[in-house]
């Protein structure tokens, strides 16, 4: 039963979206599940295109993948469909019929609350609104709406049924640890827990149903929003490092500190990874631009990430090169992580 889970290390925008993207291209699995909700973007570069998404899985790439939304997530039918067709893949998604909606009351209920907004740094995007609904139990769930009715399936019992049957499923999980609702660096965090554990429990699978957990740092660390980010850099600094981003969702810059092996390392832990996903490596070592192979990093950069592999007591198996697929490295099979079908 490989049910392969990916998670973020940091405060979001690790690369997850590249990382799974990668895995779903390479290792071809019968289904992808995406967890959370539009407040997370990702970014995909594959064959030379440019894949912004809120809501689809990045797995989609694989064309014979089943596009699943975790019955524990939320989505904004706007953002969903119109990214599904776009991709021309509504054919192969599959929404719980128990996912929570988000609507444009609960949109326009966080773009009003300065709390949010102002304090919180909320990505605005109506979550934490839909959130407060469904334990509120007054939130309108996918099984609601005739627009969907298509798309619904019963997504615990087929993921069940894949899993039984020895077929790889590979799980996207949304923002990062320190991002947590209830880990994290509240009141600066999300409204769910980001945890494997979490990304499990949304989908409705137990914490025995996960064969590989990869948890995916960047190679520094960033922060959109508010709330603490130790060693924090100068805007001027990250740009002459080259470290400068802009939120997929929002566009705001996003906040730089070199990499944090403390963050690093309760994270690893709380999400009993099997190993781990180092991506922008480029980013700190030029020369390994778009390397495939271990041996064509540069030296420094192989010790690099060997210092990692030693104080967080997990292997890297992925390091990123690059923002395409195509630049990445993978030891998967070195390492015994290949799934068995
Ligand atoms: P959330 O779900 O919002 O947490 O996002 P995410 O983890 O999918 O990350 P996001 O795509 O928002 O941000 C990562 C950025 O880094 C994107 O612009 C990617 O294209 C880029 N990226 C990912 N991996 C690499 C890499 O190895 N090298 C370089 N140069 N860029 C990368
Ligand atoms: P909200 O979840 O949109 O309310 O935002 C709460 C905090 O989490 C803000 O600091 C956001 O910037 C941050 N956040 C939410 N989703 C993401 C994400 O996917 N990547 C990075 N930061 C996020
Ligand atoms: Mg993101």
């Amino acid at each position: 039963m490989p049910l392969h889970l990916v998670v973020g290390g940091f405060f979001g925008d690790e690369g997850k979206g590249k990382i799974v993207a990668y895995l779903a291209a390479s290792q071809r699995p019968w289904a992808v599940a995406r967890t959370g909700a539009t407040n997370a973007g990702h970014t995909v570069v594959h064959r030379g295109r440019v894949y912004k998404l809120r809501a689809v899985p990045s797995g989609f790439v694989h064309p014979g993948a089943r596009l699943y939304i975790a019955r524990g997530a939320l989505v904004d039918l706007e953002v969903l469909l119109s990214e599904a067709r776009a991709l021309g893949v509504l054919d192969r998604l599959r929404v719980d019929p128990q996912t929570g909606v988000i609507t444009a009351e609960h949109v326009a209920r966080e773009r009003g609350d300065q709390h949010l907004m102002k304090g919180i740094g909320s990505t605005g995007t109506g979550v934490g609104a839909a959130m407060v609904d469904r334990v509120l139990r007054r939130l309108r769930l996918a099984r609601d709406y005739p627009e969907l009715k298509s798309l619904l399936a019963d997504t615990q019992a087929e993921l069940f049924e894949a899993l039984d049957a020895g077929r790889l499923v590979l799980v996207e999980a949304s923002q990062g640890y320190w991002l947590s609702l209830y880990h994290g660096t509240y009141p600066y965090v999300t409204s769910r827990d980001t945890t494997a554990a979490a990304a499990l429990s949304e989908l409705g699978l137990g914490p025995r149903d996960a064969w590989r957990i990869t948890v995916v740092f960047k190679a520094y660390v960033t922060r959109v929003g508010g709330g603490p980010l130790p060693g924090e850099l100068p805007h001027e600094k990250a740009l002459e490092l080259g470290w400068a981003e802009y939120g997929t969702v929002t566009g705001r810059p996003r906040r730089v500190a070199p990499f944090n092996m403390e963050l690093a390392w309760r994270a690893v832990r709380a999400n009993t990874a099997t190993d781990i996903a180092v991506t922008k490596l480029d980013k700190l070592f030029p020369e390994a631009r778009c390397a495939r192979s271990w041996g064509q990093l540069p030296r420094e950069a192989r010790a690099w990430l060997e210092e990692l592999e030693h104080k967080l007591g997990a292997p890297v198996s992925l390091v990123g090169t690059g923002e395409d697929t195509a630049c990445t490295i993978d030891r998967s099979g070195e390492l015994g992580l290949h799934p068995r079908r």
